[in-house]
């Protein structure tokens, strides 16, 4: 039996290191994997829990897909496809967001930062956002989700929703479990190195996007904040920003972090930061290269897309079929 594994990005904002590094990479990785089906979807409907410009959605809903496809994804070995074109999702989270008790999703992380600012005014869809993050996961019998860290808890409530229907309702879903690589699940702000690298962080220093030009690249890890002393060495306490630089640099390069210490002994942080950023180029060459080859490509782009809602809804319509049926929501 092969086993399912599903994950998504939201098309908010553009994609950054911490979005390749600690998710796609991975994905990218799993397709070598002969016994794994896998999905992964565009969450638009979850980038909407917060405004919106309709017309940049719509472009970047496009533009993912490409980035999709020009960070490795196959199409031929992964379904790609945008989540508001199947309106099971919004379905299942409805009916999710019954089951759920208001205090499991009260303790959520992540809506208590993204309200933090908006207080009472913070839309109910940010909210309910893990309930339809739930549904996307449980729709398609999914076994493993690989994320970053950030994560994790979502997936935990995911895990507590299944086994609440399966328990009031008979055995549907199955447990899935968060997928995730320890090492590069949490990269952090090149700004503040104690704050995870995010699309809406305020300031673009912060963050080193996939689509950045060599230039942008070498000005942000120039720019980025290092730590007191001058040693290159690895201790996220003591050394929160030289400690995620060198996570970068090992993942991107294939050295260890050993070796890089070794390799950096008694060499100073101008230098290091001067070979990490060349790394990063490199690494992102190819990608940027890809992606603007593909995003030109729209009638490829529509036809993966339009396999992968297929294939998607073939197989959420059942598993949707089966929830209404046990609830009663049928003649
Ligand atoms: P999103 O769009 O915020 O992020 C996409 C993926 O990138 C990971 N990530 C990071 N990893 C390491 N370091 C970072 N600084 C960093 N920032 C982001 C995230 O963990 C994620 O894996 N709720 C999800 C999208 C979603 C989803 C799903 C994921 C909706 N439905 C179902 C999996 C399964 C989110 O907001 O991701």
């Amino acid at each position: 039996m092969k086993k399912i594994v599903f994950s998504g990005v939201q098309p908010s904002g553009n994609l950054h290191l911490g979005n390749y590094i600690g998710a796609i990479r991975q994905w990218v990785k799993l397709q070598e994997r002969e016994n794994l089906e896998l999905i992964f979807c565009i969450v638009d409907l979850h980038a909407i829990t917060l405004p919106q410009d309709p017309k940049v959605l719509r472009q970047k809903n496009l533009e993912l897909a490409a980035l999709y496809l020009a960070c490795g994804l196959d199409p031929s070995r992964s379904k790609i496809f945008i989540q508001s074109e199947n309106p099971d999702h919004p379905y299942l989270a409805w009916i999710f967001d019954c089951i759920t008790p208001f205090g499991w999703l009260k303790r959520m992380t992540q809506f208590k930062e993204k309200s933090e600012k908006q207080k009472e005014k913070a839309s109910v869809g940010l909210f309910n956002y893990p309930a339809l993050m739930a549904a996307d996961i449980l729709l398609y019998d999914t076994n493993l989700v690989p994320v970053g860290e950030d994560q994790v808890q979502h997936i935990e409530l995911t895990r507590d929703i299944a086994s609440r229907f399966n328990r009031l309702y008979g055995e549907v879903f199955v447990i899935p479990e968060a997928l995730i690589e320890k090492k590069v699940a949490r990269i952090m702000s090149l700004q503040d190195p104690l704050k995870k690298m995010s699309k809406s962080d305020p300031n673009p220093k912060s963050r080193i996007e996939l689509l950045d030009d060599p230039d942008t690249i070498v000005l942000k890890i120039k720019r980025a904040v290092t730590d007191s002393g001058k040693e290159i060495v690895y201790d996220r306490e003591k050394k929160p920003a030289i400690s995620n630089l060198l996570s970068i640099y090992s993942e991107l390069s294939g050295k260890s972090i050993d070796e890089l210490e070794r390799q950096y002994e008694g060499v100073g942080y101008a230098k290091f930061k001067e070979d990490l950023a060349e790394v990063i180029v490199e690494a992102l060459r190819p990608i940027r290269e890809r992606y603007f080859e593909f995003i030109k490509e729209k009638m490829f782009l529509e036809k993966v897309l339009d396999e992968g809602i297929e294939y998607a809804r073939e197989k959420s319509s059942k598993k949707l079929a089966r929830v209404k049926d046990l609830l009663g929501l049928s003649r």
